[in-house]
């Protein structure tokens, strides 16, 4: 894989270099909620602009139907990318259409530009090679050299991410040289005891890493939406909480797995826990209730890990050496909900172990509840990335940059 210092050392100065961002970022309306994913590219972009590249930024945001949609444009993130870089960044209002090559067209060296939303073109996402093909012509006919650096996105086959670098001379970005580093040290030199942390909404979601990690891992604890259909397979009732009835045997496999290799499969002891899931938009108190994990009343939901199993997941984590988390213990967003996701954050932040946090919803929230970022080992940019990564699946865009 060609670093971006060759690159560079080769010269850029006065070529058009596209970057493939992840800059897929929440946001509420056109308010930017969480800006990691800006911040963690603009050392590649600056880096660029310093040896006077005209830098072609593009990214996708959300899952747009291959049509523009308004609500997914990439032209707030343009201003916070501005911001950032301390710079004006141009904004094409297409992605290869006539806004898209004017704007590249009065690039001059150094300076910025960010196409708008790469998902707006049905060729990004095709399942047809010739489709996606066609497009990736396209977007190399604005470019003369590929610059890969969204991590998020390299678990897709997509145009901009796997087609395009086989189109243009090609390098790997600041970004994913060091998310590719922390993660290859997870899985070839792991210290232990090596704990997995996993959360969110949905267990099919996480079957390939629970697999991986069945081999690995000495501990896995569970919490999230996924934690119930784990419970249920013990036997337990969920009431209302998020049950996936089809991965019962699947999950009751891992289970026994775990026992037959001396893995030690943690799972939440208590739940907080309410009749009805919180409006996130008007967080009033919800009379949260903590009931026992294995006595959830019928017209209860869980909706995060309790007061107990915050101490028993803390205590797991206390001595361990390696920790990779990923996915949230319960409704952050809520107030009501956000202890459980807090407590892993602190135990990381207060564990000697190597941290790492897989991307996505779990790096959003240790942003969004206050955490200092420097207090963890790594903070990935990629969810389902660092997860496949870690499944040791061959991931499209890295494989792209690696001829
Ligand atoms: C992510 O948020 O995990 C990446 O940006 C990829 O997005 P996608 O799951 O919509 O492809």
């Amino acid at each position: 894989m060609k670093t971006i210092d060759e690159l560079v050392d080769e010269g850029v100065g006065g070529k058009r270099v596209f970057v493939r961002a992840d800059l897929n970022v929440p946001l509420s309306g056109t308010t930017i909620t969480d800006d990691g994913r800006i911040r963690a590219v603009v050392p590649t972009i600056a880096k660029l602009a310093e040896a006077g590249a005209k830098v072609i930024v593009a990214s996708h945001l959300g899952r747009p139907k291959g049509a523009p949609d308004p609500q997914f444009s990439l032209a707030p993130v343009a201003a916070r990318l501005g911001e950032l870089l301390g710079a004006q960044v141009a904004f094409a209002t297409d992605t290869v259409g006539e806004s898209a090559r004017a704007t590249v067209d009065a690039l001059t060296d150094g300076s910025v530009a960010l196409l708008e939303n790469l998902r707006f073109n049905p060729g990004e996402t095709s399942k047809d090679d010739t489709e996606r093909g066609a497009f990736a012509e396209q977007l190399a006919a604005l470019a003369e050299l590929y610059v890969g650096d969204g991590f998020g996105a390299v678990h897709r086959k997509h145009a901009s991410v796997y087609d395009l670098p086989a189109r243009l001379p090609h390098a790997a970005g600041l970004l994913i040289a060091t998310e590719v580093a922390v993660l290859r040290k997870l899985t070839e030199d792991v210290s232990r005891p090596y704990a997995v942390v996993l959360g969110g909404a949905k267990v099919s979601d996480k079957l390939g890493v629970i697999d991986h990690l069945l081999e690995r891992a000495d501990r896995i604890l569970i919490g999230g939406g996924m934690a119930y259909t784990f419970l249920k397979a013990q036997g337990h009732e969920v009431g209302k909480s998020l049950l996936q009835e089809d991965q019962i045997p699947a999950v009751t496999e891992y289970l026994e797995r775990a026992k037959a290799r001396g893995v030690e499969f943690v799972l939440p002891v208590d739940v907080v826990a309410s009749p009805d899931f919180p409006d996130l938009r008007n967080p009033v108190d919800t009379n949260p209730v903590a009931v026992g994990a294995d006595a959830i009343p019928a017209d209860l939901e869980g909706l995060d890990i309790g007061p107990e199993s915050r101490k028993l997941f803390a205590s797991k984590l206390a001595d361990a050496a390696t920790v990779f988390w990923n996915g949230p213990m319960g409704v952050f967003e809520h107030p009501d909900y956000a202890e459980g996701t807090r407590a892993i954050a602190q135990a990381l932040v207060d564990s000697p172990a190597f941290t790492v946090v897989g991307g996505g919803d779990s790096a959003a929230a240790v942003r969004i509840l206050g955490f200092d970022e420097t207090a963890f080992g790594h903070i990935s940019t990629g969810g389902g990335a660092s997860l496949e990564y870690l499944e040791g699946k061959t991931l499209p865009g890295l494989a792209a940059l690696e001829d």
